[in-house]
C-alpha cells in the first residue's frame, strides 16, 4: 500500500518505518526542512532504540521516504495519517492547530478517495473536525457535485499505544489495535494493512477510538498516582510500598505494571492527556474529580522528595563559612552543598526532557543555593538548553566526586549496576537520595551510605 505520515515525532517516525519495513511504500512529510534533510541523512532527531537501524535499512531498500512535499505525497497515497502534534494550550485544552493544518493540507491535495487517519491522540470529536476541515477546504472542486469522480475520502481514528524508549518494539507488537471507523470497508482496509503484525484487533466507532486513547493513558497515570499515594502512607506508617504494591499487583485483575513509586509521572503525554480529558469531560458537563485528583497527587510528588532533602541536607543554623571546593557557591539554604544527580530524561531509554522531574528538581535545588552536579547516558545534550546552571559529567562517578549528596531521578539501568563502593569512597558524604527506588535499602545502608527513598522506612 502506498502511505503518506505527516509529522515526523515520535508517533509519525515511528508509524512510518514499521509500515516500510512491514513492506508498505511510505513517505514521511514534515514541513521542517532540517528535520527531513537531517532524516535524508540518516540523522534521527530524537533517541529511541532500534530506530536508527530500522529507517536506514528501510530508506536503502526504497520503501521509505523523507519530503517536506505534503501535495506530492497525498496524491499518491492511499491512506494518509495524521500524526502531528497535539500540544496542550493554557487550559488543558488539546491544540489541534497542527491537526487543522495538516487537514488543510490534505483538503488540497486530494485527487481520490483517501482514508485519512487521526493517530496524533486527539479529544473526542477530532474524527468529525477533520472531515469538517477537508470538506471545506477541498480546492480543487468546492462544490461536492462537481467534484471528480472518487474524490471523497473518510476519516478514521486509529491511537497509538507506543511508549518512548521501546517504542519499536510496541508499535510492532502492540497490546492491541483500535480502529475506529466509519463503515466495515473503511475498516477493512486498515485491517489489511495491520493483517502482518498479528495482534488483537477492535473496530468500533469513531467517538470511542478516541475515547480509549485517553481513557488508556487516564487509567494508567492514575495507578501510578494511586500507588504514590499509598507510598506517602507507608511513609506515615513505616511500611514498605515495594512491597505493598507486589502484594497488590499479584492480584491479576490489577497487575503488576505501573505501580512504581516514585517522583510521579511526566514525559509529553500523560500530563497534557489528563489535562486534556479534564477539559473534555467539563465541556460536556461532567466534573471529572478523580482525574483531577490524579493530577493532585502527581504535583506533590516533587516537593516532597525536595523537602526530604532539604531536611537532611540543610543545617539547622546556616554555614557561616562557604565550603569552596571549586565551585562557585550559591546562596539559600543549600548554600555551600554540591548535589549530584543521576538521571535527567522523563525515564529511562530516552533523550525526552519534556516535563522531565529532573528539571523541577534541579531548578529548586539551584535556587536553594546548591551547586549541581549531573550525569545522563542521553540526554545531556537536550538538557543543557534548559538547565545551562547545572556541571555535566560524564559519568556518575564523576559526579559522585565531592557530592554532599546523589539524587536519583531517572532509573537508568547502568545506574543499577554502579560501583558502590567506589561511589562512596569519591563523596564528600556518603548520602543518597533514591526517587526511584533503585537500590535495595538495606544493602545500601550496610554498605555505609545514609539512605532515603520513596515509601520505604
Ligand atoms: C505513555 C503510555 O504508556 C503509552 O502507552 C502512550 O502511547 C504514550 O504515553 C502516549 O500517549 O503517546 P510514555 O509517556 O512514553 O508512554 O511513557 P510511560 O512509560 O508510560 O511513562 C510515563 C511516566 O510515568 C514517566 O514519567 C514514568 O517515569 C512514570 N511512571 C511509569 C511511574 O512513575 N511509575 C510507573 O510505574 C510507570
Amino acid at each position: 500500500m502506498n502511505i503518506c505520515v505527516i509529522g515526523t515525532g515520535y508517533v509519525g517516525l515511528v508509524t512510518g518505518v514499521i509500515f516500510a519495513d512491514l513492506g508498505n511504500d511510505v513517505t514521511c512529510v514534515d514541513k521542517i526542512k532540517e528535520k527531513i534533510d537531517s532524516l535524508n541523512k540518516g540523522i534521527m532527531p530524537i533517541y529511541e532504540p532500534g530506530l536508527e537501524e530500522m529507517v536506514k535499512r528501510n530508506v536503502v531498500d526504497n520503501r521509505l521516504f523523507f519530503s517536506t512535499d505534503l501535495h506530492g505525497a497525498v496524491e499518491k497515497a492511499e491512506i494518509i495519517f495524521i500524526c502531528v502534534g497535539t500540544p496542550p494550550k493554557d487550559n488543558g485544552e488539546t491544540d489541534l492547530s497542527y491537526v487543522e493544518g495538516a487537514a488543510k493540507g490534505i483538503a488540497k491535495s486530494i485527487n481520490g478517495y483517501k482514508i485519512i487517519v487521526n493517530k496524533s491522540t486527539v479529544p473526542v470529536g477530532t474524527g468529525d473536525f477533520v472531515r469538517k476541515v477537508i470538506e471545506k477546504n477541498m480546492t480543487r472542486n468546492t462544490d461536492p457535485s462537481l467534484r471528480p469522480a472518487g474524490t471523497s475520502f473518510d476519516v478514521v481514528s486509529n491511537p497509538e499505544f507506543l511508549r518512548e524508549g521501546s517504542a519499536i518494539a510496541d508499535a510492532l507488537s502492540p497490546d492491541r489495535i483500535i480502529i475506529g471507523a466509519p463503515t466495515k470497508q473503511v475498516a477493512v482496509k486498515l485491517l489489511e494493512l495491520y493483517a502482518t503484525i498479528g495482534r488483537p484487533m477492535l473496530i468500533t466507532d469513531v467517538y470511542s477510538a478516541e475515547i480509549i486513547k485517553y481513557a488508556s493513558n487516564a487509567f494508567l497515570a492514575m495507578k501510578i498516582s494511586f500507588i504514590n499515594a499509598i507510598a506517602d502512607i507507608c511513609e506515615l506508617t513505616g511500611a514498605n510500598v515495594t512491597d505493598v504494591a507486589k502484594g497488590v499487583g499479584y492480584d491479576s485483575r490489577i497487575g503488576q505494571a505501573f505501580l512504581n513509586a516514585g517522583l510521579g509521572f511526566g514525559g509529553s503525554c500523560f500530563p497534557k492527556d489528563i489535562q486534556s480529558l479534564v477539559h473534555t469531560a467539563e465541556k460536556f458537563g461532567y466534573n471529572f474529580k478523580l482525574l483531577k485528583s490524579i493530577l493532585d497527587i502527581n504535583k506533590k510528588r516533587v516537593p516532597h522528595f525536595v523537602e526530604i532533602i532539604k531536611d537532611k541536607l540543610v543545617p539547622a543554623e546556616p554555614a557561616p563559612a562557604v565550603v569552596s571546593r571549586g565551585y562557585k557557591q550559591g546562596t539559600g539554604g543549600l548554600k555551600g552543598k554540591i548535589i549530584g544527580v543521576l538521571g535527567l530524561s522523563f525515564k529511562p531509554d530516552t533523550d525526552d526532557m519534556r516535563d522531565a522531574k529532573s528539571v523541577e528538581i534541579i531548578n529548586i535545588l539551584l535556587n536553594e543555593g546548591a551547586v549541581i552536579k549531573a550525569y545522563d547516558p542521553v540526554a545531556m545534550e537536550n538538557a543543557k538548553k534548559i538547565l545551562p546552571a547545572v556541571k555535566y559529567c560524564a559519568n556518575a562517578y564523576e559526579v559522585s566526586e565531592g557530592a554532599d549528596a546523589l539524587v536519583v531521578i531517572t532509573e537508568w539501568r547502568e545506574f543499577k549496576l554502579l560501583n558502590m563502593e567506589r561511589i562512596k569512597n569519591l563523596m564528600h558524604s556518603p548520602l543518597i537520595f533514591d526517587g526511584r527506588n533503585i537500590y535495595d535499602a538495606e544493602r545500601t545502608r550496610k554498605m555505609g551510605f545514609e539512605y532515603y527513598s520513596i515509601g520505604r522506612p
